[in-house]
Protein backbone atom coordinates (compact mmCIF):
# COMPACT_ATOMS: atom_id res chain seq x y z
CA UNK A 1 0.00 0.00 0.00
CA UNK A 2 1.33 3.62 -0.99
CA UNK A 3 2.38 5.15 2.26
CA UNK A 4 0.37 8.66 2.33
CA UNK A 5 2.38 11.84 2.89
CA UNK A 6 1.01 14.28 5.35
CA UNK A 7 1.40 17.29 4.03
CA UNK A 8 0.11 16.29 0.35
CA UNK A 9 -3.40 14.92 2.43
CA UNK A 10 -3.16 18.68 4.10
CA UNK A 11 -2.73 20.51 1.45
CA UNK A 12 -5.56 18.20 -0.79
CA UNK A 13 -7.94 18.92 2.27
CA UNK A 14 -6.89 22.59 1.96
CA UNK A 15 -7.23 22.73 -1.55
CA UNK A 16 -11.10 20.81 -1.09
CA UNK A 17 -11.89 23.52 1.63
CA UNK A 18 -11.28 26.28 -0.78
CA UNK A 19 -12.95 24.73 -4.05
CA UNK A 20 -15.88 24.61 -1.60
CA UNK A 21 -15.36 28.12 -0.36
CA UNK A 22 -15.41 29.19 -3.99
CA UNK A 23 -18.64 27.52 -4.82
CA UNK A 24 -20.17 30.23 -2.65
CA UNK A 25 -18.18 33.24 -3.32
CA UNK A 26 -18.79 32.50 -7.54
CA UNK A 27 -22.65 33.27 -6.95
CA UNK A 28 -21.46 36.08 -5.41
CA UNK A 29 -20.57 38.45 -8.92
CA UNK A 30 -17.21 39.59 -10.21
CA UNK A 31 -15.53 40.38 -7.16
CA UNK A 32 -15.76 36.58 -6.05
CA UNK A 33 -14.51 35.49 -9.61
CA UNK A 34 -11.43 37.44 -9.00
CA UNK A 35 -11.22 35.58 -5.70
CA UNK A 36 -12.04 32.09 -7.26
CA UNK A 37 -9.17 32.44 -9.78
CA UNK A 38 -6.95 33.68 -6.44
CA UNK A 39 -7.67 30.70 -4.42
CA UNK A 40 -7.38 28.22 -8.02
CA UNK A 41 -3.44 30.06 -8.03
CA UNK A 42 -2.24 29.49 -4.74
CA UNK A 43 -3.40 25.89 -5.12
CA UNK A 44 -2.50 25.12 -8.82
CA UNK A 45 1.12 26.19 -7.64
CA UNK A 46 1.16 29.96 -8.46
CA UNK A 47 2.18 30.66 -5.48
CA UNK A 48 6.30 32.00 -5.18
CA UNK A 49 9.09 32.90 -3.27
CA UNK A 50 10.36 36.62 -2.90
CA UNK A 51 13.47 37.97 -1.49
CA UNK A 52 13.12 41.59 0.81
CA UNK A 53 15.23 43.66 1.56
CA UNK A 54 15.18 47.18 2.94
CA UNK A 55 16.24 48.95 5.93
CA UNK A 56 13.76 50.59 9.27
CA UNK A 57 14.58 53.73 10.36
CA UNK A 58 14.36 53.35 14.26
CA UNK A 59 13.77 56.54 15.73
CA UNK A 60 13.54 55.50 19.62
CA UNK A 61 12.82 57.61 22.08
CA UNK A 62 15.08 60.88 22.58
CA UNK A 63 15.41 61.02 19.18
CA UNK A 64 14.04 64.71 18.41
CA UNK A 65 11.09 63.13 15.42
CA UNK A 66 11.24 59.56 17.63
CA UNK A 67 8.93 56.71 15.81
CA UNK A 68 8.99 54.66 18.39
CA UNK A 69 7.22 55.24 22.29
CA UNK A 70 6.71 53.30 25.86
CA UNK A 71 3.44 52.65 26.03
CA UNK A 72 2.90 50.47 29.17
CA UNK A 73 5.31 48.92 31.71
CA UNK A 74 5.12 46.54 34.63
CA UNK A 75 5.83 46.78 38.20
CA UNK A 76 9.11 44.99 37.77
CA UNK A 77 10.35 46.72 34.72
CA UNK A 78 11.87 49.13 36.44
CA UNK A 79 14.14 46.30 38.68
CA UNK A 80 14.46 44.32 36.12
CA UNK A 81 17.78 44.38 34.22
CA UNK A 82 16.28 43.23 30.67
CA UNK A 83 13.31 45.85 31.20
CA UNK A 84 10.39 42.99 31.61
CA UNK A 85 7.02 43.96 30.89
CA UNK A 86 8.12 47.14 28.84
CA UNK A 87 5.54 48.24 25.92
CA UNK A 88 6.53 49.76 22.98
CA UNK A 89 4.56 51.18 20.08
CA UNK A 90 6.25 52.01 16.96
CA UNK A 91 5.38 53.59 13.12
CA UNK A 92 9.04 53.08 11.79
CA UNK A 93 9.98 54.34 8.20
CA UNK A 94 10.90 51.89 5.66
CA UNK A 95 13.07 52.47 3.07
CA UNK A 96 15.60 50.82 0.13
CA UNK A 97 18.77 51.77 1.10
CA UNK A 98 19.86 52.88 4.88
CA UNK A 99 20.01 56.63 4.87
CA UNK A 100 16.97 58.14 5.89
CA UNK A 101 16.61 60.08 2.64
CA UNK A 102 16.80 56.85 0.97
CA UNK A 103 13.09 56.07 -0.95
CA UNK A 104 10.28 55.20 1.12
CA UNK A 105 8.58 51.97 0.86
CA UNK A 106 6.25 52.17 3.25
CA UNK A 107 5.96 51.74 7.23
CA UNK A 108 6.67 49.18 10.24
CA UNK A 109 4.02 49.51 12.93
CA UNK A 110 3.00 47.01 15.57
CA UNK A 111 4.14 46.53 19.07
CA UNK A 112 7.42 45.29 20.71
CA UNK A 113 7.06 43.81 24.75
CA UNK A 114 10.50 42.94 26.94
CA UNK A 115 9.03 39.16 27.08
CA UNK A 116 12.02 37.52 28.82
CA UNK A 117 12.97 38.03 32.44
CA UNK A 118 16.37 36.98 32.20
CA UNK A 119 17.75 38.26 29.19
CA UNK A 120 17.29 40.91 26.08
CA UNK A 121 14.46 38.25 24.56
CA UNK A 122 10.95 40.74 22.63
CA UNK A 123 7.78 39.56 21.63
CA UNK A 124 7.72 41.08 18.31
CA UNK A 125 4.24 41.96 16.77
CA UNK A 126 5.25 44.25 13.75
CA UNK A 127 2.73 44.85 10.09
CA UNK A 128 5.10 45.78 7.07
CA UNK A 129 2.96 48.17 4.96
CA UNK A 130 4.20 48.86 1.87
CA UNK A 131 3.08 51.48 -0.29
CA UNK A 132 5.68 52.19 -2.72
CA UNK A 133 7.09 50.01 -4.86
CA UNK A 134 6.65 46.39 -6.32
CA UNK A 135 4.28 45.41 -3.29
CA UNK A 136 3.07 48.68 -2.66
CA UNK A 137 -0.88 48.13 -0.77
CA UNK A 138 0.33 44.67 0.82
CA UNK A 139 1.18 43.97 4.12
CA UNK A 140 3.45 41.33 5.65
CA UNK A 141 3.31 40.29 9.46
CA UNK A 142 5.61 38.78 11.50
CA UNK A 143 5.40 37.87 14.73
CA UNK A 144 8.09 35.77 17.05
CA UNK A 145 11.05 36.36 19.35
CA UNK A 146 13.77 38.75 18.91
CA UNK A 147 17.07 37.75 20.66
CA UNK A 148 18.60 41.36 20.24
CA UNK A 149 21.86 40.52 21.57
CA UNK A 150 22.45 37.78 18.24
CA UNK A 151 24.06 39.45 15.48
CA UNK A 152 21.79 38.27 12.99
CA UNK A 153 17.99 37.65 14.30
CA UNK A 154 15.40 35.07 12.63
CA UNK A 155 11.91 36.24 13.15
CA UNK A 156 8.71 33.96 11.81
CA UNK A 157 6.49 35.95 8.74
CA UNK A 158 3.12 34.45 9.80
CA UNK A 159 0.56 36.14 6.97
CA UNK A 160 -0.45 38.92 5.03
CA UNK A 161 -2.71 40.52 2.83
CA UNK A 162 -2.61 41.51 -1.06
CA UNK A 163 0.30 39.57 -2.41
CA UNK A 164 1.14 38.35 0.52
CA UNK A 165 -2.34 36.57 1.34
CA UNK A 166 -1.39 33.26 2.73
CA UNK A 167 2.45 34.53 3.46
CA UNK A 168 5.26 32.25 5.47
CA UNK A 169 8.86 32.78 5.35
CA UNK A 170 11.31 34.12 7.80
CA UNK A 171 13.01 37.41 8.53
CA UNK A 172 16.57 38.32 9.02
CA UNK A 173 16.90 41.56 10.90
CA UNK A 174 20.00 42.58 11.98
CA UNK A 175 21.59 46.45 12.89
CA UNK A 176 22.72 48.49 10.62
CA UNK A 177 23.76 51.16 12.99
CA UNK A 178 23.49 52.39 16.29
CA UNK A 179 23.73 55.71 17.45
CA UNK A 180 23.01 56.28 21.40
CA UNK A 181 23.38 59.45 21.24
CA UNK A 182 20.60 60.70 19.10
CA UNK A 183 18.55 57.00 19.87
CA UNK A 184 18.38 56.64 16.16
CA UNK A 185 18.86 52.82 14.60
CA UNK A 186 18.70 51.22 11.36
CA UNK A 187 17.89 47.89 10.78
CA UNK A 188 18.56 45.97 7.94
CA UNK A 189 15.87 42.95 7.04
CA UNK A 190 16.17 40.28 4.54
CA UNK A 191 12.67 38.44 4.07
CA UNK A 192 11.93 35.42 2.52
CA UNK A 193 8.49 34.93 2.14
CA UNK A 194 5.65 33.42 -0.56
CA UNK A 195 3.58 35.49 -2.71
CA UNK A 196 1.20 35.29 -5.28
CA UNK A 197 2.55 36.17 -8.48
CA UNK A 198 -0.34 36.70 -10.23
CA UNK A 199 -1.59 39.30 -7.87
CA UNK A 200 -2.15 43.18 -9.24
CA UNK A 201 0.02 41.86 -12.14
CA UNK A 202 -0.61 45.08 -13.87
CA UNK A 203 1.27 47.11 -11.41
CA UNK A 204 5.05 47.59 -12.67
CA UNK A 205 7.24 45.40 -11.44
CA UNK A 206 10.28 47.72 -9.70
CA UNK A 207 12.93 46.53 -7.63
CA UNK A 208 12.20 46.62 -4.12
C1 LIG B 1 13.19 66.03 12.32
O1 LIG B 1 12.14 66.33 11.40
C2 LIG B 1 12.27 67.60 10.79
C3 LIG B 1 11.00 67.83 9.99
O2 LIG B 1 10.76 66.79 9.08
C4 LIG B 1 13.51 67.65 9.96
O3 LIG B 1 13.66 68.89 9.33
C5 LIG B 1 14.74 67.35 10.83
O4 LIG B 1 15.89 67.24 10.04
C6 LIG B 1 14.53 66.05 11.61
N1 LIG B 1 15.62 65.91 12.58
C7 LIG B 1 16.42 64.86 12.61
C8 LIG B 1 17.51 64.89 13.65
O5 LIG B 1 16.30 63.90 11.89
Amino acid sequence: MAKLNPIALILTIFCLLVSTLNVYAAREGPAAAVEDSFHRDICGGKEKVVKLHFYVQDLRIGHVNATVFEVAKASITPNNPFAFGSVHVLDDLVTEGPEFTSRALGRTQGLTTNADLSTFGIAMNLNFYFYAGRFSGSQLSILGRNQVTDAARELPVVGGTGAFRYARGYAIQTTYSMDPVSNYAVLEYTIYTTYNSKFNNEIEIAEM
